[in-house]
């Protein structure tokens, strides 16, 4: 037994928790996804799976994205970014509803599954279904040898390490930084991108392990809003564009392991519906970085203000709009737009992992929850 404790704070490695070492190994992980894969000074993306599969990659009408949970939220991510780069349809899908709604796959679709553990029943079961009806699947997965990424055709490993905390944090973060390494790879391929956009952006991704370092050191600060709004029942998180997506996955995290009701949301969709929920007992996480509908977005926190709901705001480094509207900000790095959900999920992965604690929950294995869902 005490060896056991041991062994596991060994583990940890100092940290309190496997959730909050996870967190803050996001920057060595996202190099060791890119490593030997992006040669920033060649102009050159090289990925085996990738590479062998090209002609099939540039002739595919439709990607067709197979997740669940977490997975899911980066295969959004991935959804916008792919159609922007590469300028391919995707379609993003819920493993578990994909495999039992009889959907229309065709020979030339490419299906990504998207899996940490590669054991997700569902998203097995979604790829076996794409199989037999003729696509080619591609796996994204984190743990090698696991079952999805021996049952899928081709894929690329997130090379993420262990990821033991039963909330995915660089899973998810990893899992972007592959899929935008695909999409750059073929938008360089498809000339969908100029070659300088092409360079801009893998120096930009290069950057993103430092920008992730700083945007930790809100660490102390994130400590303070968690506190704030810890006794909170619900929370509303909005995004727009590639950090819609993240609005989801704030949500998805404070809810597994702090309990609190949350919900994400894209911020236009408010008007029609839960802004029917804000008063002065509703904190609302609006991500509102420069890039992205930024205007749009401040408009969006008025109408909150303006019925006294809290304000936390996702900030650039700088932002003065948005201080003056909200109660308290939290800021990230500038980035390109598309590579903004990388660096605005960190904060929101330490608030909930803050008030989760400061609630005396179990950060590392919360209730009712497993690591891999093997079954349906
Ligand atoms: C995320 O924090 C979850 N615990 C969960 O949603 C998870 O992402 C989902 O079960 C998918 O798991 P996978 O990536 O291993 O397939």
């Amino acid at each position: 037994q005490k060896l056991q404790i041991n062994l596991e704070q060994i583990e940890k490695n100092g940290y309190d928790h496997f959730m909050l070492k996870e967190i803050y190994e996001q920057p060595s992980a996202i190099v060791d996804t890119y490593r030997g894969r992006m040669l920033v000074d060649q102009g050159l993306i090289r990925m085996a799976g990738v590479d062998d599969n090209l002609t099939k990659f540039l002739n595919a009408k439709r990607i067709i994205i197979v997740a669940c949970g977490t997975s899911w939220h980066a295969g959004l991510v991935a959804e916008y970014i792919f159609e922007d780069f590469a300028r391919i349809p995707v379609e993003v899908e819920y493993a578990s509803e994909f495999r039992y709604r009889n959907p229309v796959i065709n020979q030339d679709d490419i299906v990504i599954a998207i899996s940490q553990s590669g054991e997700t029943a569902d998203t097995m079961a979604a790829i076996k279904l794409a199989k037999e009806k003729g696509a080619f699947v591609f796996g994204v997965c984190n743990v090698v040898g696991s079952s999805i990424s021996r049952e899928t055709h081709a894929g690329a490993y997130t090379h993420a390490g262990p990821e033991i905390g039963v909330a995915s944090t660089k899973a998810f973060t990893t899992q972007i930084t592959v899929l935008s390494l695909i999409a750059l790879k073929l938008a360089k391929e498809k000339g969908s991108i100029s070659n300088s956009d092409f360079h801009l952006y893998l120096r930009e991704l290069d950057l993103i392990p430092s920008k992730i370092e700083e945007a930790l050191k809100s660490n102390e600060h994130i400590t303070g809003v968690a506190s704030e709004y810890k006794d909170a029942s619900n929370f509303l998180y909005l995004g727009r564009g590639f950090n819609f997506p993240v609005a989801l996955e704030g949500a998805l995290k404070l809810k597994e392991i702090s309990y609190i009701h949350a919900e994400g949301y894209p911020a236009a969709e408010m008007k029609h519906g839960p802004i029917a929920l804000i008063d002065e007992m509703m904190p609302v996480v609006v991500i509102a970085t420069r890039k992205g509908h930024y205007e749009k977005v401040i408009s969006n926190i008025q109408e909150i203000k303006s019925r006294n709901g809290k304000i936390i705001g996702i900030v650039t480094e700088g932002d003065q709009e948005v201080r003056e509207l909200a109660d308290y900000v939290i800021e990230v790095p500038e980035t390109v737009e598309a590579f903004t959900p990388l660096l605005t999920t960190i904060p929101l992965q330490l608030l909930s992992y803050h008030i989760a604690l400061m609630l005396g929950k179990n950060v590392d294995q919360p209730r009712n929850l497993a690591k891999s869902v093997t079954v349906e």
